[in-house]
């Protein structure tokens, strides 16, 4: 869904944009920021940082998450993503499951070169995810 943006998703969105400013994408050259935010108002920011063992790179989000988590943080709600490319820079399968996991259903902010921005909940990105439940057979 596209929607104008407001002043909190705005903010979001930029605090995502320094992110990417700052993004160690040596090889790709596809830089990526991400915001996450906390339910008491903090914001945690990454850019991904690339290895040049291609497969240890990693993405924004899962350093945002990460970094989050690290700093005792347990309750999510919303994401902004932003990359230097035209297209929506949609969060890849993998930071779904891990964002997922650790944030929960939280709001995703898809954003493109031209500013747009798209929104949609992480279940609706990631349905039916499998989860510590099925794992551990009911508990969390
Ligand atoms: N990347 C992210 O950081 N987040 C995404 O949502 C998609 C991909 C990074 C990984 C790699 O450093 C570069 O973008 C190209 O895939």
């Amino acid at each position: 869904m596209l929607i104008k943006t407001t002043a909190s998703e705005s903010a979001l969105i930029t605090a995502a944009s320094e992110a990417r400013d700052k993004s160690k994408a040596k090889f790709s050259h596809f830089r990526v920021g991400a915001a996450l935010e906390t339910r008491s108002g903090k914001t945690y920011s990454a850019f991904n940082v690339e290895s040049s063992s291609y497969g240890l790179s990693m993405c924004a989000e899962r350093i945002a998450v990460w970094t989050a988590i690290t700093a005792g943080e347990s309750e999510f709600t919303r994401i902004a993503i932003v990359s230097d490319a035209e297209d929506f820079c949609t969060p890849c399968g993998a930071c779904r499951q891990v964002l997922f996991e650790l944030a929960g259903d939280i709001e995703v902010y898809m954003t493109n070169s031209k500013g747009d921005l798209k929104t949609e909940r992480l279940t609706s990105l990631l349905p039916d995810a499998f989860t510590s439940k099925t794992l551990l057979n009911g508990r969390d």
